[in-house]
């Protein structure tokens, strides 16, 4: 079996999808679970981009042991040095270093010639190749690159030192016959190649990236480049789980493995889901929830009578258990930590004390206590630092003829207690309205989605919700067994998130305006 490395870029690439603000501390969580995973490479930002993203790649790259740890770069010394900087203290640093090289951005981004783009690339590599052992070059929008100007970019990529070449589909224009043909052309063509690992990078625009990346596969690359649950800018990324399930369940066809830990992908998913606000849809391959649920009758039969009549691979093998009923009431806090620790998760006793507060509220409201609500109630947000608002109390007001009204407490760092009553045109509006006034933030409501995390009448309610403050947009989420006070916690979220941007800006997608 030839072993397919895994580049993670959800901290990077994912983290460019629109609302996504991840902080250094939700990096560093995201980044252990992908240790776990057991990825081979993660990238872990763009340190040039801003202070805020520097300091959260060297966090990442002093926190991971076991997978190197990579910063992005323009094709610039400056960018180059800001990788320096950021992967100080890392077990195994790599430089991702790009260059646009396809006509379109070469007149309009660029306006550059193709000898100017070549000779800027080449420079960076040769500046970076000081530093750095381990140098990743990126074709920016690749497949719409001329093939022979492609493959005299390689040639220059592979003579400077480079030890991976990538072939982006930037946009994802290409199909699977396409973006295949372009490795093997690569392959057959390029002086020296068999020195580099080529490496594939697709975005799902037309629905094509798995299907395009496991095309590059079966024609020779030896890497490919994901996120989990496919997140990322517009129609998002390959989704790695995706590649790994595929070449697992078919391993007679495509002949390759990656070295990830099937185990631990549904974990993977949900932290990330949950720390990026983006919810899986239920359809989603691998890590959805229907992704193995059988509804009709004669599935249902057939499931009964011999499984393999319709599942290709188990749910099992992901990860995923059925949600037990584990803890109730009268649980102590030795078998909350014990039921948390098979779940995964070692708790300090500070994070401990504050969850199993947490699952004491919960455990009063609602009689049984399910893993899936034990995971709800700790994956919580990890602040950076103190959150500027928290919900004090909520009270409203319902009735079919008239409008609802809500009265909102909440706590702001540093000035104490605000209180504010308005009404809206529903409850939600209502508190909405209410937590403006009391905060006085100036935010559009562009997302609000609501799911159950359990069965049952008093299951937990889950809402995301994205806001908008002028060009920035943040999610937020929130939990409760009341789904109008999770509302509310959500909305607070979302108002933290803003808070935190302001003071410590990422900064990053508007970098990436300039080349
Ligand atoms: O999609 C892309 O081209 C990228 C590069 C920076 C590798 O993300
Ligand atoms: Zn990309």
């Amino acid at each position: 079996m030839r072993k397919i490395y895994i580049f993670d870029t959800t901290l990077r690439d994912g983290e460019q999808s629109p609302g996504v603000n991840l902080n250094t501390r939700e990096k560093v969580e995201i980044a252990h679970q992908l240790e776990k995973l057991g990825v081979d490479r993660m990238e872990a930002g763009f340190p040039a981009a801003s202070p805020g993203d520097l300091a959260a790649v060297n966090a990442v790259a002093r926190a991971v042991k076991n997978a190197s740890v990579v910063g992005l770069s323009r094709s610039r010394e400056s960018d180059i040095d800001a990788v320096r900087e950021a992967l100080k203290g890392a077990a195994d640093p790599r430089l991702h270093v790009f260059l646009a090289t396809s006509p379109i951005h070469r007149k309009y981004k660029l306006k550059m010639e193709k000898h100017q783009v070549l000779e800027a690339a080449q420079s960076a590599i040769r500046y970076a190749k000081k530093y750095f052992s381990q140098i990743e070059f990126s074709l920016e929008d690749a497949g719409r690159t001329e093939a022979d100007f492609r493959a005299e970019m390689v040639a220059m990529a592979v003579r400077e030192g480079a030890c991976v070449v990538n072939i982006p589909d930037t946009v994802g224009y290409l199909n699977p016959a396409e973006y295949g043909a372009i490795f093997k052309h690569l392959k057959e063509t390029v002086p020296g190649i068999e020195k580099v690992q080529l490496s594939a990078h697709c975005h799902d625009d037309l629905g094509m990236a798995t299907a395009n990346t496991l095309a590059a596969i079966l024609n020779g690359a030896d890497q490919i480049e994901g996120t989990i649950n496919g997140i990322g800018e517009r129609a998002g990324n390959t989704a790695i789980e995706e590649i790994a399930l595929a070449l697992e369940t078919r391993a007679d066809f495509f002949g390759a493995k990656t070295g990830l830990t099937l185990g631990e992908i549904a974990r993977t998913s949900r932290l990330v889901s949950k720390l990026t606000g983006m919810p899986v849809p239920g359809n989603k391959a691998i890590v959805g929830a229907n992704a193995f649920a059988h509804e009709s009758g004669i599935h249902q039969d057939g499931m009964l009578k011999e499984k393999t009549t319709y599942e290709i691979m188990s749910p099992e093998t992901v990860g995923f258990k059925e949600s037990k009923l584990v803890l109730g009431k009268h649980s102590g806090r030795h078998a909350f930590r014990e039921q948390l620790l098979e779940l995964g998760y070692t708790l300090e006793d500070e994070q401990l004390n504050e969850a199993f507060a947490k699952f004491k509220d919960l455990a009063d409201k609602k009689k049984e206590i399910t893993d899936d609500d034990l995971l709800a109630l700790i994956e919580e947000r990890l602040p950076d630092a103190p959150e500027k608002y928290s919900l004090e109390s909520l009270s409203f007001s319902f009735a079919t003829q008239a409008a609802p009204t809500a009265s909102v407490s909440i706590t702001v760092a540093g000035e104490g207690s605000r209180t504010a009553e308005a009404s809206g045109n529903g409850t939600v509006d209502s508190i909405y309205n209410a937590i403006d006034q009391a905060s006085g933030e100036d935010v559009t409501l562009v997302d609000y989605a609501i799911q159950a995390v359990t069965l049952g009448k008093d299951a937990l309610g889950e809402v995301h919700v994205t806001l908008r403050q002028g060009e920035t947009e943040v999610r937020g989420r929130g939990v409760s067994t009341d789904v109008l006070e999770a509302s509310a916690r959500a909305y607070i979220d979302a108002l933290n998130r803003l808070a935190e941007n302001r003071r410590m800006p990422s900064g990053r997608k508007g970098a990436e305006k300039v080349w």
